[in-house]
């Protein structure tokens, strides 16, 4: 795994962005579709807020943009103030120009009994827009990406997951208590995630150091999900000084 590491979760952020739009002009510039992996939670906030900034100060346009989302709590509704999709439109979808129906964002809302069919759906539409070309991951205190738990198999499609109790808790300040914490969660597998061309793993903060350096350094192994990104053959890990401290 390449490591980029900077001095802060800014300017870590604005590197990250500035190689996403450089890809989506490219692709604009020979009329292809360039289709991006989003991640939530607090890992890419600045990197919304500068693609934000490209699209209204830079002129970068996201017409020939396609993205999927990593996950989504189960269940929940769209316009809940923790929901995903409500958290993608006030980062991202609200302030640029990506048509309505090129972003997709798993639905909290599937009724349960068809939520198989719903999962299988989503990992066919991403292949048919021609795969990922690049997925920004953050990565959980446990090692986990997208919602995919230690013991997650490599092999996993998009589907739905029980969440860790550690994960829960990690995300209780979004809620108004833990027991009202979803149990459950739809998320892009890992083997959704490894078919991606590019992956790109963000980590800032001190409280972030020892599960990168695990991930990097560390065996790889289902335990530490990150760790099995050592196995992809074109991800880097932009991180800032702080969560590169364990690292030797
Ligand atoms: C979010 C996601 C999660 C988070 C991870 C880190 O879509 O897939 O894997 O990236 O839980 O969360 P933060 O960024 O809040 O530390």
């Amino acid at each position: 795994i390449a490591v980029e590491i900077h001095p802060s979760a800014k300017e870590g952020s604005k590197a990250a962005a500035h190689e996403i739009a450089a890809l989506i002009r490219e692709k604009a510039a020979a009329n292809q579709k360039c289709v991006l992996g989003m991640a939530t939670g607090s890992t890419p906030k600045y990197l919304y807020a500068e693609l934000v900034r490209l699209h209204k100060e830079e002129g970068l346009s996201f017409k020939n943009v396609i993205t999927f989302n990593l996950d989504e709590y189960y269940p929940i509704e769209p316009d809940a103030l923790q929901s995903y999709n409500r958290f993608m439109k006030e980062h991202l979808f609200n302030h640029i120009d990506i048509p309505e129906g090129q972003y997709h964002i798993p639905d909290g809302t599937i009724p349960k009994d068809q939520i198989k069919q719903y999962c299988a759906d989503y990992d066919r539409r991403i292949e048919e827009a021609g795969g990922i070309d690049i997925q920004i991951l953050g990565i959980g205190n446990n090692g986990h990406i997208g919602f995919n738990e230690p013991g997650s198999n490599i092999n996993s499609h998009t589907r739905l997951v029980t969440l860790d109790n550690s994960t829960r808790l990690a995300n209780a300040y979004e809620f108004p208590n833990m027991s009202q914490v979803p149990r459950l969660a739809i998320t892009m597998g890992l083997s959704t995630i490894f078919k991606a061309k590019k992956v790109i793993l963000m980590a800032w903060g001190s409280h972030k150091a020892k599960i990168v350096c695990r991930s990097v350094e560390g065996q790889s192994t289902d335990q530490v999900p990150a760790s099995l990104l050592q196995q992809h053959p074109n991800c880097k890990f932009v991180i800032d000084e702080q969560a590169s401290a364990e690292l030797t």
